[in-house]
């Protein structure tokens, strides 16, 4: 008896079965308005008990990469309205996830009149793609003002009544990847005093932001994402990761959010997210807990009959396999993910990938 393929609820929402959508960048939504491509790509994927949607800004602000796209016009709720519609006709949930880039961006993605905010003026290292001068270095960010830090938690939670507007069942807060929220949760990236220094400091904002979105949608429709020992865009791994991130779930579980989606790139390469820290977040929250980073079906299932979480997500396997749950129920082969097509704008290698 399969677990993963089985029905469940998440709070008092059915699911088709428990495999989850991870949140994908795809740099499809030409001047950040998704449109009818997008909405056959995530159609083509809504075999899944949840979709979350590729990382979505919630402002100008936050629009780090070339082609992602927004939830804070009219324009883009209209366009996701066309997504929202098509997934649902298949049975599937879909959360959007807004990620605003914070410092993770390059003044060439963004549009005219916006800033690149960040809790301290500290540039990360590395590049950022633009697409009309290929790679630059990332950018010295402005540290926000009190004014800044109120409009962007007002930002987050306007974005999720858009969601609500434009037929999601819900939002993901993305607080992984190195992104705006991160930021303001790691020591390296934030040098703040009121939302810096110690943890319950660096955690304000994130949880200031927590609490405007639940208040403007309800907290059985929001998710967050977390990366603990994750070190994507200049997060270094430091000394008190397991207390910090302690509590955080802590802190989360007394707002009593929807669920916890931990991610783990150590199958690409990253360094290994312990054992110990996603059991530490199964023992402190009790919500639905979502893990994700490197799942084949064997360990999908394994890891369900164990109670390690509640649903399983998956990204690349997803991303080049529309038809991935009856690839998996009947043994097929699986297509291989082309990396040249990850973010290229058009259909190649995005609605081609080919079922059965
Ligand atoms: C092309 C691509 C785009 C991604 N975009 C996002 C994103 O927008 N938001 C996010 O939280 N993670 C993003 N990720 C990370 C995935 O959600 C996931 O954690 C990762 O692919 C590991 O899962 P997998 O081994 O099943 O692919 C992205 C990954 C890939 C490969």
């Amino acid at each position: 008896m399969s677990l993963l393929f089985s029905e469940t609820t998440l709070g008092e929402m059915h699911l088709q079965n428990r495999l989850v959508m991870c949140p994908l960048t795809r740099s499809r939504a030409i001047d950040n308005i998704p449109n009818e491509l997008m909405a056959e790509y995530y159609a083509q994927r809504a075999s899944v008990g949840l979709i979350i949607t590729e990382g979505t800004s919630p402002s100008p602000n936050g629009l780090g990469y070339p082609r992602i796209p927004g939830i804070f016009s009219e324009s883009q709720i209209e366009g996701w309205k066309l997504t929202t519609e098509a997934v649902h006709a298949k049975g599937a949930k879909i959360f959007v996830q807004l990620m605003h880039c914070g410092r993770i961006t390059h003044r060439l993605n963004m549009p005219l009149g916006s800033h690149i905010l960040a809790p301290s003026a500290i540039a990360a290292a590395g590049e950022m793609y633009t697409d009309s001068e290929g790679m630059q270095p990332h950018p010295t960010p402005i540290e926000m003002t009190r004014a800044d830090i109120e409009i962007t938690i007002n930002e987050y939670a306007d974005a999720a009544k858009n969601a609500i507007e434009a037929g999601f069942d819900g939002v993901e807060l993305h607080a992984a990847n190195g992104y705006l929220l991160e930021q303001f949760i790691r020591p390296t990236s934030n040098k703040r005093a009121r939302y810096g220094g110690p943890i319950e400091n660096r955690a304000r904002f994130v949880l200031e932001v927590v609490d405007a979105v639940i208040e403007a949608i309800g907290k059985d429709k929001v998710g967050i994402r977390l990366s603990p020992y994750g070190v994507f865009n200049d997060m270094p791994l430091y000394d008190e990761m397991d207390e910090d991130y302690t509590y955080l779930a802590q802190q989360i579980n007394e707002r009593e959010l929807l669920y916890i989606h931990l991610v783990d790139h150590s199958s690409m390469g990253a360094p290994e997210v312990p054992e110990s820290i996603k059991q530490m977040f199964r023992e402190n929250f009790k919500g639905a807990l979502i893990l994700s980073g490197g799942y084949d079906m064997e360990c999908a299932e394994s890891d369900l009959a164990a109670k390690k979480c509640d649903l399983i997500a998956v990204g690349k396997p997803i991303l080049a396999n529309p038809d991935l749950i009856n690839r998996w129920k009947t043994g097929a082969t699986l297509n291989e993910p082309d990396m040249d097509t990850f973010y290229t704008p058009g259909a190649e290698g995005y609605t081609d990938y080919p079922t059965l």
